[in-house]
């Protein structure tokens, strides 16, 4: 099936038999960030599951305040939710999951988690996930789940990301469909985000589909260097890199170098 030129808000809410996620959409042909605009709309008092939708954003955001590239042909989304304070490690293993389980479905590939929320096909980035949380004390006011799939795009077209980037039609040699993929992702957000809620776990799982744990890997912070083997995740989402000289270190943040 050839991808859809524009999405439609409309025809993916009426196809969506979620109870919330995705039942308000927002969507814009171009915007400067989906996560800049959910933000607003979560300040003033969106629905729990509104997501904001966009065909292209000129000032994407990346996790450690990097600039995320979301050309036309992208998947580019946010989705506001309101979890209590006990959940907020969760949703982004929940994130990565509804991604992985997105794009199994609709296309047959076999994505891989690369500690914390890196999507990757083949060892190439496909997906990447940025949580940001607005919080006072202890009080979640809102919680923003961005999503950004390489979806249609000639990755080759795209130098400065071609040595660890991939997308979805790269991998097929064929377009995807952009609407059944959001459908997919959004009502694998709701099925999770309610395992949650009603007291389950998304940890095991997670824990379980990531490629990072038992390799040597070096983890940067932004602050600090970290090499050792990973050795495993704690429930809140974090690292575990076991350094040569048999000391533990707990990272809750950064980017992971996996070497051959
Ligand atoms: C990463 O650095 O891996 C996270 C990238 C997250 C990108 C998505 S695209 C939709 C949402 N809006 C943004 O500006 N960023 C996130």
């Amino acid at each position: 099936m050839n991808d859809e030129k524009i999405l439609s808000a409309e025809s993916i809410t009426r196809e969506l038999d979620t109870r919330f996620i995705g039942q308000r959409i927002f969507y814009y042909p171009s915007l400067t960030s989906t996560m800049e605009v959910a933000r607003q709309k979560a300040q003033q008092g969106a629905a729990e599951g509104t997501v904001i939708l966009t065909d292209e954003q000129t000032a994407g955001r990346g996790r450690l305040k990097r600039l995320w590239l979301s050309p036309k042909g992208s998947i580019a989304l946010s989705i506001i939710l309101y979890p209590g304070i006990n959940h907020l490690p969760s949703i982004l293993m929940l994130a990565s999951l509804a991604v992985v389980h997105s794009i199994e479905s609709v296309t047959g590939l076999k994505p891989q988690i690369k500690w914390p929320n890196d999507v990757l096909i083949n060892d190439r980035k496909v997906c990447g996930i940025l949580v940001e949380n607005d919080l006072r004390g202890n009080t979640v006011n809102h919680t923003m789940i961005g999503i950004g799939i390489n979806a249609n795009l000639r990755i080759s077209d795209f130098p400065e990301v071609v040595s660890v980037a991939t997308s979805l039609s790269t991998e097929l040699g064929r377009e995807v469909s952009r609407f059944n993929l959001i459908k997919y992702l959004l009502i694998e957000v709701e099925r999770l985000y309610l395992v949650l809620t009603a007291g389950g776990s998304v940890y095991e799982e997670w824990r379980d589909r990531l490629i990072t744990l038992g390799r040597n890997v070096r983890v940067d912070t932004g602050e600090a260097i970290y090499e050792g083997v990973a050795e495993s995740v704690a429930r809140d989402g974090s690292l575990l890199i076991r350094s040569t000289n048999g000391s533990m270190t707990k990272v809750v943040a950064g980017d992971v170098t996996l070497p051959e």
